[in-house]
This record gives structure tokens, sequence and C-alpha cells, in this order.
């Protein structure tokens, strides 16, 4: 199969270069172009991206030079099928449409048009059926091309593990996060704040929690999407890790669940998607006492399964508590739009 050439918005962003690594060799899709502000434009990607492991640009990327955003729908990008975008939400607002008219699937990382009724958010292990909304969206706007997204990086980590928990009956989760400091971009956090400390505030990050689960685990009527029956409280924290959220999770079930089903659910969870960057287990249950850690479990399936572990009782009625774990950059950001941009092209949507 000839290859896809597809795009990075925000190519020089903490995202943006995670996509760029694990687009490197990629079976079906090639880097045609990385889009940046116009501070990077113009500037070879090696000099316009600090890149955290410079011994691990790709060299393919290394000497492209950079596009500013005006190039999208020009005659310089018209080969490109798909738009990978992490900008920052008011870019991504205006941007992200620009390129679905120019007729590109645009996968995106970015809050801004997740919640919106005619685009699908998509964890593919979940929810390939809501990809039928393409269909209204396009129709609906007069696009050519069309936005998909992926959930927030610790939702998209939570939501993995709640779906095989479904089948009980949930009436209510309660999560409390420690987020890694990449999670926060590139220029992020200054290390004088987060070295030695815990801040316990992550603008808008706990309506994202409370939200997007609920949707992506929601049922298809139509062209509409009835959000799952049960209530999220979440609250967010960063952590002095460098990559991998882990989640403390309490679910409270409609009836009595012990921990061996919990855990049976876990290991019985398997996926139908085979491709590229589809892990074969998205979700590795951690038999010791002592884990998930990010350090030791984050890099699991390439960072694209989920770990969970501490399976428990809690302590009222008919409640389980558990830790969660994942590459928040990989699982919950660049390996997740890759993974719905494979999946895209495998159901024939490109
Ligand atoms: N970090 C994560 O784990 C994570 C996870 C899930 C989702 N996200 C979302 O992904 C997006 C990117 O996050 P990030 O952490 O990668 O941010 P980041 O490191 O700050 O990178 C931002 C990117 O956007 C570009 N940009 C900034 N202002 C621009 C402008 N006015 N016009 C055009 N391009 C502009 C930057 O280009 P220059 O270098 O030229 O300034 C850079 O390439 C955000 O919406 C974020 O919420 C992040």
């Amino acid at each position: 199969m000839k290859k896809l050439k597809v795009g990075v918005l925000g190519a020089t962003g903490s995202v943006g270069q995670r996509f760029v690594q694990l687009l490197d060799g990629h079976p079906w899709f090639e880097l045609g172009a990385l889009f940046a502000s116009e501070r990077s434009a113009g500037k070879r990607y090696k000099d316009a991206a600090p890149w955290v492991l410079p011994s691990e640009m790709p060299e393919e990327a290394a000497e492209m030079v950079v596009k500013p955003m005006k190039a999208i729908g020009t005659s310089s990008t018209e080969e490109i099928a798909v738009m990978f975008s992490a900008l920052p939400g008011d870019i991504a607002s205006v941007v992200e449409k620009q390129g679905a008219q120019a007729g590109c699937a645009v996968s995106s990382n970015v809050v801004v048009h997740r919640m919106e009724e005619d685009v699908p958010l998509v964890i593919p292990e979940i929810n390939t059926n809501h990809l039928a909304l393409i269909a209204a969206q396009k129709l609906k706007r007069g696009w050519d091309g069309f936005i998909i997204t992926n959930p927030n990086c610790s939702a998209i980590v939570m939501t993995l593990s709640l779906k095989p928990l479904m089948r009980f009956g949930m009436k209510s989760v309660h999560v409390s996060t420690m987020q890694a400091i990449s999670g926060a971009g590139y220029v992020g956090l200054s290390s004088m704040a987060i070295l030695d400390n815990v801040i316990p505030f992550i603008g808008k990050e706990e309506g994202k929690m409370e939200s997007e689960p609920l949707k992506i685990l929601g049922t298809l009527e139509g062209s509409e999407i009835k959000p799952a029956p049960f209530t999220i409280c979440a609250s967010c924290h960063r952590v002095p890790v460098m990559d991998g959220h882990t989640e403390a999770v309490w679910v409270d079930f409609e009836e009595d669940v012990s921990v061996e089903e919990v855990k049976k659910a876990f290991l019985d969870f398997k996926t139908d998607i085979k491709t590229p960057f589809s892990p074969e287990k998205p979700i590795i249950v951690r038999e010791e006492e002592d884990r998930p850690q990010p350090r030791l479990d984050r890099d699991a399936g390439n960072g694209m399964s989920i770990s969970v572990g501490r399976i428990r009782a809690g302590n009222v009625e008919n409640e389980m508590k558990y830790i969660v774990q994942g590459h928040n950059t990989v699982r919950g950001a660049s390996g997740a739009s890759i993974l719905n941009a494979e999946v895209l092209v495998e159901r024939g949507y490109i």
C-alpha cells in the first residue's frame, strides 16, 4: 500500500514532537508537512523544535522546513490526507476547521471540538461505531474532510479501564489523578514550581475528566450520542514525574461485585482492532502490590497499553477501588490520534 502523507499541526510542541517521533517509520503514514507558529515557520525542524532527546529526532524530520498555518489548503499541502493536531485550543478552533475544509481528515488531540455533537470522540477499543457521526458532520458543515478527536490524556487512561466494568452497572466513579509534567506542554511548569512539590490544580482538567468518558461510553442513537448514565467526580494533581499519569479510581456499582470479578473483567478485555498502533493487550493487570508505577509500566505495549493494579474493595457497600496508569503523551495524546487515524484508514473513511 502506498503510504499516506500526513501533517502535524503544532509539531514543535511537547505532543507535536511525540507525533514526529512515533510517525517515524510508520508502515502506513509518512510525514508530508510540519506546522507551527510564525516563530518557527521557515526554520528547519531541527532548529525550531526544542527536542528533548536530540539523538531521537528522526533524520527525515530534522531537515524539513516548518510551515505556517496559512499554508493549509494551498498547493504546497494539497497531498496531505491526515492532519494530526497538537495546537493550543484557541488556535485549533480555527485551524482544524481549515484543515477539514481543505479535505483532510483532522485527527485532533485538542479539547475544542471534543464535545461537539457531530464530532466523534473516539477510543477505538471502545466506540468505533461513533465514527458514524462523520457522515452527519460532513453534511452539516459542507466539508470535504472532517474532524475526529481523542480524549484528554487522563480521561483516556481511566475510560479504557472503566469499559470492561460497564457490564456490572455503575452508579458513580471518583478519581484522583497524579499527572506527569509532560502533560503541561514543553514550556509547561518551571522546575522551581514542580520539583519537590505537588500542584493540586490543573486548569479545566476536572471538567474534561467528568464529561468526556460519558460521551465515549455513551450510546449512538441515530446521529446523536446518549451519554453513559453514571456520574464522575474528579480531583486532578500535577506531580514531579516526566511521563505517565497514575490515577486512583473508586467505582460504586449497582450491586455487589467481587475483586475476582473485576480482575477477570480486566483480564478478559480484548480488542478487535488490528492496526500498527493497536496494542495486543489494551489493559494489563499488574499483580505486584506496589504496581502500576509510571517508571516501570508507562512503556507497556509501546506506550499504548494501560496498566491496572491494587484492585480491592472500598469501605462502602458495592464499592471497588484500583490504580490505573498510562503514558500520557503516547496513549494519552499522539499515539491515540495515530491509532484513530489508522482505524479511519482500516474502516475506509480515508
Ligand atoms: N501534553 C500532553 O500530554 C497533552 C495530552 C493531551 C492533549 N494535549 C493537548 O495538545 C495540545 C498541545 O499541547 P502541548 O503540550 O504539545 O503544547 P506545547 O508544547 O505548548 O506546543 C504548542 C504547539 O503549538 C504551536 N503554537 C503555539 N501558538 C501558536 C500560534 N499562535 N499559531 C500557530 N501555532 C502555535 C507551537 O509552535 P511554536 O513552537 O512555534 O510556538 C507548538 O508547536 C494542547 O491543546 C493540549 O491541551 C496535550
